[in-house]
C-alpha cells in the first residue's frame, strides 16, 4: 500500500489534507537507513511541504545555499553546520561569504572573522557544498527551462524563474542544505504552472532614456515597491540577460518578487497571460531619475550580482588607460574569475580589485566606509542597512568616472 507522512508518522494514502507523498526510497531515509542528518533533512522538507501544501517532492538539478557568511549566520549556526553528517547529492554552491577565500588579508578581514568564515566554509565542503560562494550559479551549471531547483539568493532565484524558465522558490538557508542533502524539494509554489502567472502588469515609458545595467537596476528598485509579492508582467522594455539580472535583482530586494516576465523576451511570458482585469501600473523615466543622485563617495563597488564575462570586459576597458583614486572593489564568481583572467588582469592594472567569493552586501570590509557608489538597484537597496553606508547609485560609466577622478 501506498504511504504518505504526516507529522512525524506514516498514514495511508487516500486521506487528503497536509499530506506529502513520498516514494520507498524516501521512507527509507525518514527510517533512519542513511544516517540521522538526512533523516533530519527530509523532516525538514516534509514539514515545509505541509506548510506549504506540497503533495509531494521533486528532484532537483542543483541547490544554492545561503547562510554561508560568518557575517549573518553567527556562531549558532557554525554549531548547526558543524553537527550535520551527510553528503549534498547534487551539484551545489554557496552564496558568498564575508571575504574572498584566497585574498582575505588583501581585502583587509580581521583575521578573527577570517578564522570563523573559514570554518564555515570547512563545514559546508564536508557536506559535499562546492566551495563557489556566488549568487550567480547559472554561469557554473547548465540551468534549463522546466529545471526543478532549490536555489537561496533572491537574485538567483529571480534569473532562474524568469531569465530561464526553471522553477525555484526562494529557499531559507536550512532548506536548501536539506534540498541538497536529500536530492528533491517540496513540490509547492513557482514549481507549479497555476503559480507563475502575472498579477500585474507593468507598462514602462523611457522613450528617450538609454536603459543600461544600472537604468535596469533602478527600474527594478521601483518597480519592486510597486509590484511587492505580486508576478509583474513588463511591457515596452527589451533588456539583454545582464539587463535581467539588475532588473530581478533589484525587485527582489524592494519587494518579494521572485519572478517576473517581460513580454516579447523572457521564455514563458505570452500575452494571453494577462487579461483585460490584471490590474496595470505605469513607471516613467523622471520616475527612474530621481535615483540617480551626486553625492560624494569614498569608494565604488561593481558585481551586484556577480560580474558576467560581458560586464567584466565591458568593465575592463572603460578602465583602460586609468588609475583609480578610491577603493574600487569588483565581485564576480571565482569560476567567472578563472575564465576571463586576462580581462580581471586588465581591470587590476586600473588599482581596482576583482574579489570573488564576496560582496558589497555581506563582506564586513564594506561597512569601513561612509558612501558608496554602486551599478546595482539591488545594492542601492541593500547597501545602507548593511554596510551602513549611503549608496549612490550610476552608470558603470558614471562609477568609473567618480572612482577615477
Ligand atoms: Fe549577490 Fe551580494 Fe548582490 S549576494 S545579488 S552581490 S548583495
Amino acid at each position: 500500500m501506498r504511504q504518505w507522512y504526516l507529522a512525524g508518522k506514516t498514514i495511508s494514502a487516500g486521506q487528503h489534507g497536509e499530506i506529502v507523498e513520498l516514494d520507498r526510497a524516501d521512507e527509507a531515509v525518514l527510517a533512519g537507513e542513511q544516517g540521522e542528518t538526512k533523516q533530519k533533512m527530509l523532516e525538514l522538507l516534509v514539514a515545509l511541504g505541509k506548510v506549504f501544501g506540497a503533495e509531494r517532492l521533486v528532484p532537483i538539478k542543483s541547490a544554492q545555499v545561503s547562510g554561508a557568511s560568518y557575517k549573518t549566520i553567527g556562531e549558532y549556526g557554525l554549531d548547526w553546520l558543524r553537527s550535520l553528517n551527510a553528503k549534498a547529492v547534487v551539484p551545489a554552491v554557496l552564496n558568498p561569504i564575508g571575504m574572498p577565500r584566497g585574498r582575505w588579508e588583501e581585502m583587509g578581514v580581521d583575521p578573527g572573522f577570517a578564522e570563523k568564515q573559514n570554518e564555515v566554509v570547512a563545514a559546508y565542503e564536508r557536506l559535499g557544498v562546492r566551495l563557489e560562494c556566488t549568487c550567480t550559479p547559472y554561469y557554473l551549471y547548465q540551468t534549463e527551462f522546466g529545471d526543478h531547483l532549490a536555489w537561496s539568493e533572491s537574485s538567483a532565484v529571480s534569473y532562474a524563474n524568469s531569465v530561464i524558465g526553471a522553477r525555484t522558490n526562494r529557499e531559507g538557508g536550512p532548506g536548501a542544505l536539506a534540498a541538497a542533502l536529500v536530492g528533491k524539494t517540496p513540490c509547492y509554489g513557482l514549481h507549479l504552472d497555476q503559480n507563475r502567472v502575472p498579477g500585474i502588469i507593468i507598462d514602462v515609458a523611457m522613450p528617450n532614456r538609454k536603459m543600461g545595467v544600472a537604468e535596469f537596476g533602478a527600474l527594478g528598485y521601483h518597480a519592486g515597491k510597486i509590484v511587492g509579492n505580486r508576478i509583474p508582467y513588463f511591457r515596452g522594455i527589451n533588456p539583454d540577460r545582464d539587463q535581467l539580472k539588475a532588473l530581478g535583482a533589484a525587485m527582489a530586494a524592494t519587494g518579494a518578487v521572485a519572478l517576473y516576465h517581460v513580454e516579447g523576451v523572457t521564455p514563458e511570458a505570452k500575452p494571453a497571460m494577462v487579461s483585460t482585469y490584471t490590474e496595470i501600473a505605469s513607471i516613467e523615466a523622471a520616475e527612474l531619475e530621481a535615483l540617480f543622485t551626486d553625492v560624494p563617495v569614498d569608494a565604488v563597488a561593481i558585481g551586484c550580482p556577480h560580474c558576467s564575462a560581458g560586464e567584466l570586459d565591458e568593465l575592463a576597458k572603460l578602465l583602460h588607460g586609468k588609475v583609480v583614486t578610491m577603493p574600487f572593489y569588483v565581485f564576480a564568481s571565482q569560476g567567472i574569475i578563472d575564465a576571463n583572467q586576462k580581462t580581471v588582469d586588465r581591470i587590476e592594472k586600473s588599482g581596482a580589485r576583482v574579489f570573488a567569493d564576496t560582496c558589497m552586501v555581506v563582506s564586513p570590509v564594506m561597512e569601513q566606509f561612509s558612501a558608496i557608489m554602486v551599478n546595482s538597484g539591488k545594492a542601492l537597496a541593500y547597501v545602507p542597512d548593511m554596510c551602513g553606508a549611503v549608496a549612490r547609485i550610476g552608470t558603470i560609466e558614471d562609477c568609473v568616472a567618480v572612482g577615477t577622478e
